[in-house]
């Protein structure tokens, strides 16, 4: 063993127990899987409890600021974990915070909550064995968090673990679009996207280990890039044909969509590669012109609902989501009238909505007219009852049919399985339990209140 080496931490003899709490989207779920790929290596097992572990790893958000503001109140509650862990002479407790949090506030982190040794932003995780190490000896240490993505696959480890036959898989990180209300831009850093070669390779070793359903990541993922074998820019479609080759990849999902980089080729993948799943997640924030252009969003209302007209084209039945912000400053009863009116019009099979949450440092957060709390929850309240009338019925038109279902784990009851809809919704089945891993057509019988029922045929 090398203690001096900063690249070989010490590793003892015994496993250590590692806690990873995640917070935020699915490319933080990525990342986090991504750190225990890292981590295990070096002796580290997962503990589904912090108590008693010996690294504490916090994957934060830092998209508004009730997720920011969690990260603080639960490193609260660490130090006393810790401080009884030390008490009880079972040693230490390294605390970490990662991910958007981590990258906005480090300094700010470092200051107000001493417990955190260390603090790594999200392009910087693969550096990690070698902060542990080191913040084992001389606690807080800090390491600047703006690295290269490119640096931060490459440094990965080829391994992946794999929980059951779906995976996310980052495929392109950052956002150069500057919405007026968001810290992405700011926390992931500018749009890049991985080769294409890297993203197959990581593909073919999922699939060799039983996945058939990969959902791209990006935080716009249709704005993927990469360079192909020939050092040409790729896109989106084309990475989705070259993945359905890769056999026992049967799915593909993606998200998230920008409207403004819904390509014709990835309008055309929808028509006519099958793996590319009925399903698409295309925020809008708006349905109100004034709105969407203090937002930045660079399109109009009716831009979007002619692009979701071209998409229904090419898709007749694809299930449309899309996210939603109450309360943007300066919002009226007109505006938001405008945003149920486009809701009306487009109909969504799901949505995710949200109160306007002023952060810090963006444009947004400086802008008159801010909508008081009272008048957010009652938008919000009005728009979530239309989308879940909305979602109801999307649903109800599906009994009677038979969809495909990929069995992703077994159910609470005695033979049940779980899988998905090529809708993604949860479809529970009885006497399947035999079926996980598998695409198996079930007729769907009934709709419950976040799933469907279904029986085999
Ligand atoms: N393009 C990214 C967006 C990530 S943020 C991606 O789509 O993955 C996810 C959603 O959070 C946004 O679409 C937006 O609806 C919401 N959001 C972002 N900033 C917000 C803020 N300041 N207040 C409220 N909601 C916000
Ligand atoms: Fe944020 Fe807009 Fe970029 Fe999405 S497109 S990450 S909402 S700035
Ligand atoms: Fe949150 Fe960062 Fe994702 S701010 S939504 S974890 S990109």
């Amino acid at each position: 063993m090398n203690a001096h080496s900063p690249s070989k931490p010490e590793i003892g003899p015994d496993l250590k127990k590692l806690h990873i709490k995640t917070y935020g989207c699915q490319m933080n779920v990525y990342d986090s899987e991504r750190m225990l790929d890292l981590l295990r290596p070096l002796g580290y097992e997962v503990s589904d409890r912090p108590e008693g572990a010996d690294l504490v790893l916090l994957n934060t958000c830092h998209i508004r600021e009730k997720a920011a503001e969690k990260v603080y109140s639960e490193i609260g509650r660490l130090k006393e974990l810790r401080e009884e862990k030390i008490a009880a002479g079972e040693g230490r407790m390294t605390i970490a915070v990662a991910g958007c949090v981590a990258q906005a506030e480090g300094q700010e982190i470092m200051n107000r909550a001493p417990a955190v040794d260390l603090v790594v932003g999200p392009q910087a995780y693969h550096q990690l064995p070698e902060l542990i190490a080191r913040t084992t000896r001389a606690k807080g240490e800090r390491l600047a968090a703006d690295f290269a993505p490119d640096a931060k696959f490459d440094a990965l480890p080829n391994e992946r673990e794999v929980s059951g036959p779906t995976a996310f898989l980052t495929v392109q990180e950052g956002c150069d679009k500057f919405c007026t209300f968001c810290v992405v831009p700011y926390t992931r850093g500018a749009e890049w996207s991985r080769p294409v070669a890297a993203i197959l390779d990581e593909a073919r070793r999922l699939a060799d280990k039983g996945v058939r359903e990969l959902t791209l990541l990006g935080q716009n993922v249709n704005a993927y890039n990469g360079a192909d074998a020939s050092g040409a820019d790729s896109t989106l479609a084309k990475l989705m044909y070259a993945l359905a080759e890769i056999p026992g990849i049967d799915r593909l999902r993606y998200t998230t969509s920008h409207p403004n980089d819904m390509g014709d080729d990835l309008i055309e993948a929808h028509r006519d590669l099958p793996a590319v799943m009925p399903y698409l997640h295309l925020p809008v924030q708006s349905g109100s012109d004034k709105i969407l252009r203090a937002m930045n969003r660079k399109h109009g209302r009716q831009s979007y609902i002619d692009l979701i007209a071209n998409i229904r084209e090419a898709r007749p039945d694809l299930a449309l989501s899309g996210d939603f912000i109450v309360g943007f400053p300066g919002e009226t009863d007109k505006d938001f009238e405008d945003t149920m009116d486009l809701i009306r019009q487009v109909r969504y099979a799901a949505s995710f909505s949200f109160k306007y949450s002023p952060r810090p440092g963006t444009p947004a957060a400086a802008m008159p007219g801010q909508v008081s709390d009272e008048v957010m929850d009652a938008r919000l309240q009005a728009l979530q009852s239309l989308i879940l009338e909305q979602q109801h019925d999307f649903k109800s038109a599906l009994v009677g049919k038979t969809l495909d279902v990929l069995f992703e784990k077994p159910g609470r009851r005695d033979g049940q399985a779980i899988g998905r809809s090529p809708y993604l919704q949860s479809v529970f089945v009885e006497n399947a339990a035999h079926l996980l891993g598998q695409i198996v057509p079930v007729r769907i019988e009934a709709v419950g209140p976040n799933s469907l029922q279904g029986a085999l045929i």
